[in-house]
């Protein structure tokens, strides 16, 4: 691209993160970009720029050809699918912030760029402004990875540091994290699990050459948290983070889980408070690295996208090095287990979930909690029914790769 003109972008949506983009624009005025046509859903809602900046007819962005580069920022990952496959069909650049859009359709992404000569760019769509794409897709693009796990939802980090460390309550925090623009429209798939398994799933792809379908992908989240869970979790000197995580076991196989877990002050996530996220790469040599950030909000995803803008118009695209490099897919190692503390009025889940080495740790007339080691391939299978069932189910330990914790650091029971 001509670096010595201004470049014309043109933006899907102008929520927080459009927003974001375009108030660092406006403030970093040395940059060589100006944001030319936004367009936007509701032609009703009130504007902070003036009209003429808007649009409601994305064929008018996408057909116009003196736009160097398009935005996509927008909540609705259906939309988005529409307007980015249209944008890349016409070989256009484009950088998004949607990870359901780039999880659920990454292969498609991938043949679309290929075969129509665009670029797509999606830094933002993982931990906001921690640079962890670039970093596993060109740091570590030779090193085999070994383990890469995180905090990669900053709504449900946030709720549970409100929880932990003020003592608010569950739906007084949910309400601040929204108010503070760092929950999505539908705030389930933060405190579900479910917007950290598609982060999982982008992250996946880049450190360990697998591209997972999200249904694969079992996660669970902290919509169901409960005062028994907070006290067992302090009768074991912890806190609880939502963990996404995904490793490869010694046979080559891989274990992706999204699952909150028991947290101790020793352990490097420990330090991952409020909306930040981190995340801990580690590498076969290298070792683990943590990387800390804020993972949510207007201006640290606002710069992320910008980060790609910069990148994109100076011919960066990713390499896709480890799925190029894979010869075998790895499969996913279903017969993997791990300790797990469950709690439910509906005992019947101990049972399908095949948990063994039962210990009971509560046994009160509306709800059993037990603590059992489960496998993978039955936590995939049975998720939704321990959805359904408003089951709340924790790992005992952050580091997935323990099959079973060590006996001196196994959980204590808390018998009533
Ligand atoms: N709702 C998301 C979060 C925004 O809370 O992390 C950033 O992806």
């Amino acid at each position: 691209m001509d670096s010595n003109r201004i470049l014309k972008i043109g933006l899907f949506g102008f929520g927080c993160v459009g927003q974001g983009l375009y108030d660092i624009l406006e403030r970093e005025t040395q940059l060589p970009f100006q944001i030319e046509k936004i367009c936007v859903k509701d032609p009703t809602k009130v504007r902070p720029l003036s009209p003429e900046y808007f649009t409601y007819d994305a064929e008018e962005v996408l057909q116009d050809d003196r736009l160097d580069l398009l935005v996509e920022a927008i909540s609705d990952a259906q939309e988005a699918y529409q307007i980015v496959t249209a944008a890349l069909r016409k070989g256009k650049r484009v950088v998004t912030a949607n990870k359901k859009l780039v999880a659920f359709h990454l292969p498609e992404l991938l043949a679309l760029q290929q075969e129509f000569g665009g670029v797509l760019l999606y830094e933002a769509a993982v931990a906001g402004g921690i640079p962890i794409i670039r970093a596993v897709e060109e740091y570590f693009a030779n090193e085999p990875l070994v383990r890469v796990h995180g905090i990669l939802n900053g709504s449900s980090n946030y709720i549970l540091s409100q929880i932990f460390q003020q003592q608010k309550p569950y739906h007084e925090a949910l309400k601040e994290a929204q108010d503070k623009g760092f929950a999505e429209l539908d705030p389930w798939l933060d405190v579900a699990g479910a917007d950290s398994r598609h982060k999982l799933c982008i992250l996946t792809a880049h450190a360990f050459g697998r591209t997972l379908a999200p249904e694969e992908v079992a996660f669970f989240g902290i919509d169901f948290l409960g005062q028994r869970d907070l006290d067992f979790a302090k009768h074991n000197n912890s806190s609880i983070k939502l963990i996404a995580s995904v490793h490869v076991t010694p046979e080559g196989e891989l274990v992706p889980l999204v699952l909150p877990s028991l947290v101790k002050a020793t352990d490097d996530l420990n330090v991952v408070e409020q909306e930040f996220n981190g995340v801990v790469v580690q590498g076969a040599y290298s070792g683990p690295q943590l990387f800390k950030g804020r993972g949510a909000g207007g201006h640290p995803t606002g710069a992320a996208v910008l980060s790609d803008v910069i990148s994109i118009s100076k011919d960066y695209q990713y390499g896709y090095r480890k799925l190029n490099q894979t010869l075998r897919i790895p499969a996913l190692a279903l017969d993997h287990t791990l300790e797990v503390y469950l709690r439910t009025s509906d005992p019947a889940l101990f049972d399908t979930l095949e948990l063994e080495h039962q210990q009971i740790i509560e046994c009160a007339p509306d709800a059993e909690a037990v603590v059992g080691t489960v496998t993978l391939g039955n936590l995939v299978q049975h998720q939704d029914k321990i959805r359904e069932a408003g089951a709340f189910i924790l790992a005992l330990s952050s580091d997935f790769t323990k099959t079973k914790v060590q006996k001196q650091e196994k959980a204590e029971a808390v018998l009533s």
